[in-house]
Order: C-alpha cells, then structure tokens, then sequence
C-alpha cells in the first residue's frame, strides 16, 4: 500500500572529509541557488522483490550508473522541494513535509514508479538534515533547500515501468530564487506545459524539460519567468515554470487556478489560502482567464499578481508581458500590501517567529 508504514533503519556514514567550518561559513553566507551543497547525502534502493533496503546517509559525491538504466533514456523521474530552515530558537524544522512525501508518492504513482513508503520519506530527509545541520544557514530568507528524488535505475532498454529505483535526497543551503523586488513575467502564446490526462500535476522532471524552451523564450521577451496558459484553448491562466500563481482583486478576492490536474498542487498555494482565508479575504480557486487580467490590470480590477512555491516563497508580480501588450500592477516595481503581508505571515511561522495555528512546522533538532 502506497502509505504503508515501513521502519527502514538507516546506516549513518559521515564523510571522511567535512567540509572545513570556514570555509562552510563562507559557502552559506550567500549562496547562488542550486549551487552550493551539503557534505552528505541520502541513498535508498528498490528492486521488485526485495522492496526498500539499503537506507543510508554518505558522504554526497558522483555514484555509477549503467548506461542503460531506464531513466536516462524514458526519463522516469519524480522529485521533491522543501526546505530546513534555522528557526529564532536556534532549532531546526522544515515545513508541511508529510505533504511532500505524500505528493512524492502521487508523482510516483502517476510514472509507474514504486511507491516509497512516507515513513522512509521522512526518516530520510530527518536524517540528513540532523547531519548535516551546520549547513542550514541563518538570516532572513535563508535556508537548507532539500532535493528528494527517485530514479528508475533498471538496466532495460525496453519501454515498460522498471523494476529498480534509487531515492536519494540532496541539500543545499540556499538564499532567494530571484532577487529583490518585483519579477515579470512572460505569457507564452508558442507553448503550453500540460493537457487534460498527463503529468501537469505530477512533480517528474519531464515536465520541466519541456518548459525550458519556454523559459528561454520569456528570457528573450525581457522577463524573468514564463506563464503556461491551458492548452486546450490558451485561455486560461495555468501555473509557471516552477511555482503557482495568485491574484488579488479589487473585492479583496484571491483567486487562483483550480487542480484540475494540469497543475502543481503547490504545498505553499495551499498554505497560502488557508493563510488568507484566516486574514479575513475571500479565497476563489476557479479559473482566470488572461484577458480579464491584463483588462484588470488596468482597470484596477486585479491589484496584485504573485507566483509561490517552496523555492520562490512569494514573488511579487510586478508586470505580465504578452505579444498583444503589457499588463502592470502599481508601479510594476513595488509589492502590494496584501502580498507583502501574506508573505510575512507565511514566513514568520516558517522561520518560527510567531505560532503555528495549522501545526505545519516539523522540528527536526
Ligand atoms: N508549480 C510548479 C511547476 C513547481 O515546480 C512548484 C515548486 O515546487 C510549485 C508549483 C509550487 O509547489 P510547492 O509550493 O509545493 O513548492
Ligand atoms: C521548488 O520550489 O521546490 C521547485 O521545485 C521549483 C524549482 C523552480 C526550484
């Protein structure tokens, strides 16, 4: 069964070569996002038959792979996001993870991977963040950004599910996603990123593979990120290249795109209407065609746009840019209040600056 509870006890390994403090401290002082890493990583295998074993916390360095394994040639791949963050206490928790080993598991399940029992999940990414808890950084807007993934690892040419698997989770410490300040956003017309029946609500690398195109092409339009309409009639607003999208309107509405299936559902989108619900705004997940916003836009209907997700937090949406024109909110530079305001809130019980009214934070150590 999918959430089956399996103790799966993990060897510890701890590197023969830490990382020098000094050094460390200067990596995490104010790191490049996806760039600086951890010393260790963890490791667990699958086979058909055997089922889970092998659970361990190494030293993170290159392992083998056969040429053949299934995943560099069908790309059967899933992954997680989340992040450890050093709280005001001094210790360390991360955020809602029960739901990203859960969606790991809808990910899996929708690529015909194994299951990987939560349990396992958790212990994992515990494991590794208690290791290597000196490279959690400390500060505003900085934290321990942890990469859980599987991969099909069977040695087989043929088109069929694998019977082998590797999961593994990695971590870095990492700052922003983007810079300060208001990002712009690129409405593709040329691409869409999933259809009604196919993996858009899966988390697998395919789906980004396919929006890198996309993301080049809104970086040639002058912005920073791309926004994937539906693609059965380009209407509708869907999600971006890696975070989900929100608006608020004039009526103090957020209103946000449903899961239909042809999106991400983002563990933060869901914090955040609950979040806002709380703050008394009206909570809308219905669709938002593109017209009515850039009409909004200048109308002073739609007041503010941002994209959330674990990586991006929340992002101010300063402007959308489409081959028919522009669509900006205020000055296109500055964050709205009910964004900033949103943020604050989801961030201060990340960060453990306030209490946790929905339970979500989960201390490690
Ligand atoms: N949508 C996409 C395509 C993503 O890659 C992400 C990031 O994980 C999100 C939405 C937001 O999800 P979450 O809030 O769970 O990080
Ligand atoms: C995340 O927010 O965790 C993602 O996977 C998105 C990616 C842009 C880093």
């Amino acid at each position: 069964m999918a959430s089956e509870s399996v103790a799966l006890p993990f060897t510890i390994e701890p590197t023969t070569a830490p990382t020098p403090a000094d050094h460390r401290a200067d990596l995490i002082a104010n790191p490049a996002f996806g760039r600086v890493f951890s010393d260790h990583m963890a490791m667990v295998r699958y086979s058909e038959g055997r089922g889970w074993h092998d659970a361990r916390i190494t030293a993170r360095k290159p392992f083998p792979i056969d040429p053949a394994a299934a995943v560099l040639h069908y790309g059967q791949e899933v992954f997680e996001g989340m992040k450890a963050y050093r709280l005001e206490s001094g210790g360390i928790a991360t955020f809602r993870p029960e739901e990203n080993a859960r969606r790991f598991q809808a990910s899996a399940a929708r690529m015909a991977m194994a299951a990987l029992p939560q349990d396992i999940f958790m212990t994992a990414v515990d494991e590794l963040v208690r290791i290597d808890r000196d490279w959690v950084p400390t500060g505003e807007g900085k934290s321990l950004y942890l990469r859980p993934f599987m991969i099909a690892t069977e040695v087989f040419l043929g088109v069929k599910p694998a019977s082998e698997y590797l999961f593994m989770v990695i971590a870095c410490p990492v700052a922003g996603y983007f810079g300060s300040g208001c990002v712009s956003v690129w409405v593709s017309d040329a691409y869409t990123r999933a259809a009604p029946g196919g993996t858009g609500a899966a988390k697998c690398g395919g789906n980004y593979a396919a929006s890198l195109i996309a993301q080049r092409d809104s970086q040639t339009h002058g912005c920073d990120q791309v926004l994937f309409l539906d693609s059965r009639e380009q209407r509708y607003v869907e999600e971006m290249g890696g975070m989900n999208v929100m608006f608020l309107r004039d009526d103090n509405t957020l209103v946000t795109p449903p899961l239909t299936g042809t999106i991400l559902p983002g563990i933060t989108r869901d914090a955040i209407l609950r979040l806002a619900r709380d703050q008394g705004l009206t909570v809308e997940e219905a669709p938002v065609a593109i017209d009515e916003v850039f009409e909004g836009a200048a109308t002073g209907r739609y007041r503010e746009a941002f994209a959330c997700g674990t990586a991006a937090v929340i992002s101010p949406i300063g402007s959308f840019r489409r081959t028919q024109g522009e669509a900006v909110f205020g000055d296109g530079k500055t964050p709205g209040p009910v964004t900033l305001a949103l943020k604050k809130t989801l961030t201060d019980i990340q960060a453990g600056r306030t209490n946790d009214p929905h339970g979500w934070v989960h201390m490690i150590g």
